[in-house]
């Protein structure tokens, strides 16, 4: 199943609404108590402009899966308004580049502005789609993703660029939703919206083969996250390495 432009469109009006109206009410969680739920540590979100968590849509934690060297160049695939990013940017350092990408303009410039407004200076966000990044191939470290690739046209493509742009030995870490396969999926999710990370969400084992589809090695699924769009959902974590 893939987002037509038509629910790419919706995909950009959802996420310039959340630009423009942190507090809304969109029906998921999201900030700062849904920062702490994921495990967010507090020392970040202290170090960090306090507005900055009001929009953090977090469906995990990808810092809890691996390590973040210092040094280490960072890509953050579908950055929204730039909480991966700057957390990020704190970990590898002020020597160490961390780029962001998402689709949405209004985004892009929330994103930018937060960048500044942490004084983190080494974060660079740019206007893209994760299904073309517009990034030289094996430069950079660690990927890290949190609630965008479900949300993508064609996660083969995705994927198909991120190993692209990883270099040798590098890492994927990523949280996403994923659709439950122990629950029977009823005739209303014709209806489900696909910019609210319910429709676009694919079952474990399929996003797995995805990811080993694309040439990594090691895919794991390391857990579930708690975070739910729906009765047929749930947040889920994903290792996987660009073998050297
Ligand atoms: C649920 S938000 C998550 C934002 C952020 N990662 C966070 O944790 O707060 C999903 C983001 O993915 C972006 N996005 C969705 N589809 C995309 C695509 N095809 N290419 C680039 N960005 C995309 C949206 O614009 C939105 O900002």
């Amino acid at each position: 199943m893939s987002a037509t432009s038509c629910e790419t469109q919706q995909i950009i009006t959802l996420y310039s609404d959340l630009a423009l109206n942190p507090h809304k009410d969109f029906g998921w969680d999201k900030g700062i108590e849904n920062a702490r739920n994921q495990g967010y540590k507090e020392e970040w979100i202290e170090q960090l402009p306090v507005g900055l968590w009001d929009y953090c849509a977090a469906v995990g934690n990808p810092f809890l899966l691996g390590e973040f060297p210092i040094g280490s160049t960072v890509l953050d695939l579908g950055c929204g308004a730039g909480v991966d990013v700057c957390v990020a940017a704190m970990l590898v350092g002020e020597s160490a580049k961390v780029i962001g990408v998402d689709i949405t303009p209004l985004m892009v410039e929330t994103a930018r502005r937060h960048a500044q407004e942490a004084k983190l200076y080494n974060i660079q966000i740019l206007e893209a789609t994760l299904e073309s990044l517009p990034l030289e191939d094996n430069s950079i470290d660690i990927i890290i993703s949190n609630g965008a690739i479900t949300l993508t046209s064609s996660k083969e493509k995705v994927f198909a660029e991120a190993f692209r742009v990883l270099r040798g030995g590098g890492k994927l870490y990523f949280v996403d939703m994923i659709k439950r396969s122990d629950i029977e999926v009823s005739a209303c999710c014709a209806q489900d919206s696909w910019a609210d990370c319910v429709a676009g969400t694919l079952e474990e084992g399929c996003l797995l083969a995805q990811i080993t589809g694309a040439g990594f090695s090691d895919a794991q699924c390391m857990g579930h996250t708690g975070y739910t769009t729906s009765a047929s959902t749930i947040g889920a974590t994903f290792r996987a390495v660009k073998k050297g």
